[in-house]
């Protein structure tokens, strides 16, 4: 939510700003701006919608500053103006900022600071933060320190979640950064270091990334950088190389992330199954739970967290596990997680999956659980990410950066990596070694089959051209076809602005069959296991009722001609890599239709990739 960059270094910032900005646009995009230090001011440039308004401004300025700060926003306090863009500045010019994040009581400060005769020229919490970092510097002596000293006394008092970069007029070669909730990364290059919400931001132009734990400041001077805690004390700075995720961020001869990355499936599940199996061929071997076999054998109940997408894939989850491993899952809303005193039974395991690994409902959840001394483990995409480093261990889904606002690849790791958890539970169990065995080769064959569905992306394409005029649609599944009907109804509705809910296919009858008219089509899973008959028996009870049907289906389960009016056909496989192949379609079919209706996929309207406040 919302990306920032900055910029210390010895060529001009404007360029490394708005290519950096351009890298976080998946953010935020409700607006942008930048501003940098020119000696005796800090100018400033912002503008409301993409960071392509914003850079033609800047272009035609032309700052030669090699020290600046950029920002593209997704609002939270208040509207989208060009009032409301970050940077912001202080009152007496002296200090500028951006800020991910929200600081929940800054309404007494900004009640303090009006009382002092300080006037607001937007209606952002994070203006209210720069004039209380302003402030605490008014009150210190002069010193080399008086500018962190400033943003020490300031930060503490702060409640909420904050990633910010800060300059001050009077340190020309000074940049720091600080977060609490909100990621913040370090970039080191040769000639320019940076300060980013995520690394991407850098990529080509720093060599190594430092990621900031909360309660940790950034303090970059020149071309030296520290990190210490708000008290001063020195931290560890560890720095990973940035150039693993170098040019998987562009978008090579694609229109938008969102086909890219729906195309790169087989490749990125190539990726996530690569040696994690076992050597006798029946299990799977997942590093990052090492350690922990003796909790493993023994668990009593899994709880996943995780929100939108990811819980899909932990409902799916729920299926597979319970189904070979035979140990209870419960799937929680992480942001419901939080805050309900979930009753602690037996021997359970947290499991927190989230694509950026920034989640915030998810990471409090995740604390929530450790004040519970519960276990926790982490299945993210992103490295260092916050999840990865604040849960006892994890999985990575290794499918590469995933920019695209809507989650589709990401989607197809987790499944795959729950199917693969269930597989090692299943073995620590009673599932035998053949069934283990069938397993291992069902999942090896995965990237093959989910080739195999992509290459009919054209008729997927005509059938989103025959239902792109619906404004209301329902997608229906069983078993753990269900999570996926809610994800194909997630994906539509939130890149092509339609309404469609999901459903288990047989709640139909208890309620969304009032919603059935000729238009409103449904969209219907079919399992290939005996439930395909009560399946298509709901199907003929839409039909009945003059209700178009779609139907997604294993090739050799029959459907019967009165019972559909289109059927897309899947390869047959094993039912633990169904899901991931019957949601392929359904990310199709979304992606057609919104572009069908002129829409940007990449970018829908109100939304941002990785919800960082709660
Ligand atoms: O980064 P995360 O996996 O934690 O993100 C969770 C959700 O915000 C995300 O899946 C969201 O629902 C997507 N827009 C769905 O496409």
């Amino acid at each position: 939510m919302c990306g920032i960059v900055g910029y210390l270094g010895k060529g001009i910032a404007q360029d490394s700003l708005i290519d950096g900005l351009r890298r976080l646009e998946y953010r935020g995009y409700d607006s942008a701006g930048v501003a940098f230090h020119e000696g005796n001011a800090f100018s400033m440039t912002r503008e409301t919608g993409r960071v392509k308004n914003l850079a033609n401004l800047v272009k035609r300025k032309s700052s030669k500053s090699s020290l600046g700060i950029a920002h593209t926003r997704w609002a939270t306090h208040g509207s989208v103006t060009v009032s409301n863009t970050h940077p912001h500045v202080s009152h007496d010019g002296k200090f500028v900022m951006v800020h991910n994040g929200v600081i929940e009581n800054f309404g007494t400060f900004k009640r303090f600071l009006t009382n002092k005769g300080i006037k607001f020229s937007s209606e952002t919490d994070s203006e209210v933060l720069c004039n209380l970092i302003a402030y605490h510097y008014s009150e210190l002596p002069d010193g080399d320190d008086r500018f962190v000293d400033a943003i020490r006394q300031a930060l503490p008092k702060c409640r909420g979640a904050y990633g910010v970069a800060v300059l001050c007029l009077d340190y020309p070669d000074t940049m720091i950064g600080a977060r609490r909730g909100s990621p913040l990364v370090v970039g080191l290059g040769d000639d320019a270091n940076f300060i980013a919400s995520d690394a991407s931001a850098f990529v080509g132009r720093a060599k190594e990334a430092v990621f900031l734990n909360d309660g940790e400041l950034a303090i970059l001077n020149g071309s030296d950088f520290r990190i210490t805690n708000l008290e001063g004390q020195e931290a560890q700075a560890v720095a990973l190389p940035v150039d693993q995720i170098s040019e998987e961020v562009e978008l090579g001869d694609f229109d938008s992330y969102m086909e890219k990355e729906i195309y790169e499936q087989p490749t990125a599940l190539k990726n996530t199954l690569r040696g994690r199996f076992g050597d006798d061929g029946t299990t799977s071997k997942l590093g990052g739970l090492e350690g922990h076999d003796e909790v493993l054998r023994d668990l009593d109940r899994i709880i996943f967290v995780a929100c939108g997408t990811a819980r899909h894939a932990c409902m799916v989850g729920e299926y597979l596990i319970e189904r070979l491993a035979r140990v209870p899952v419960e799937v929680e809303h992480a942001s419901e997680f939080r805050y309900r005193n979930s009753p602690k039974a037996g021997k359970s395991l947290v499991i927190a999956v989230s694509q950026s690994g920034e989640t915030l409902d998810t990471l409090e959840a995740v604390r929530e659980s450790k004040t519970k001394g519960l276990l926790t483990l982490g299945i993210t995409n992103v490295v260092g990410s916050s999840l990865a480093r604040e849960t006892d261990g994890g999985v990575y889904q290794r499918v590469g950066p995933e920019i695209g606002v809507a989650s589709t690849k990401a989607f197809s790791s987790q499944v795959c990596l729950c199917a693969m958890l269930g597989l090692a539970l299943g073995r620590m169990r009673d599932l035998s070694p053949m069934d283990g065995q069938s397993i291992v080769e069902a999942l090896n064959q995965l990237p093959g089959l989910v080739a195999q569905v992509l290459q009919q992306g054209e008729q997927i394409r005509e059938l989103a051209i025959k239902y792109s005029k619906a404004e209301h649609l329902l997608f229906l599944g069983r078993q753990s076809l269900y999570p996926v009907a809610l994800e194909g109804a997630l994906k539509l509705k939130e890149i092509s602005y339609a309404h469609a809910e999901g459903y288990p296919a047989a709640e139909l009858k208890h309620g969304p069959i009032a919603l059935i008219n000729p238009e409103c089509p449904s969209v219907f899973i079919v399992e290939g296991s005996d439930l395909s008959a009560k399946t298509i028996a709901n199907m003929q009870e839409v039909k009945a009722r003059n209700g178009p049907v779609l139907a997604i289906a294993p090739h050799s389960v029959e459907i019967p001609e009165e019972a559909a009016d289109d059927v897309f056909l899947l390869p047959d496989s094993h039912e633990v890599v169904r899901p991931i192949l019957a949601n392929l379609p359904l990310q199709l079919f979304a992606y057609h239709f919104a572009r069908l209706r002129g829409l940007d996929v990449d970018k829908p309207r109100n939304l941002a990739k990785s919800v960082t406040v709660e």
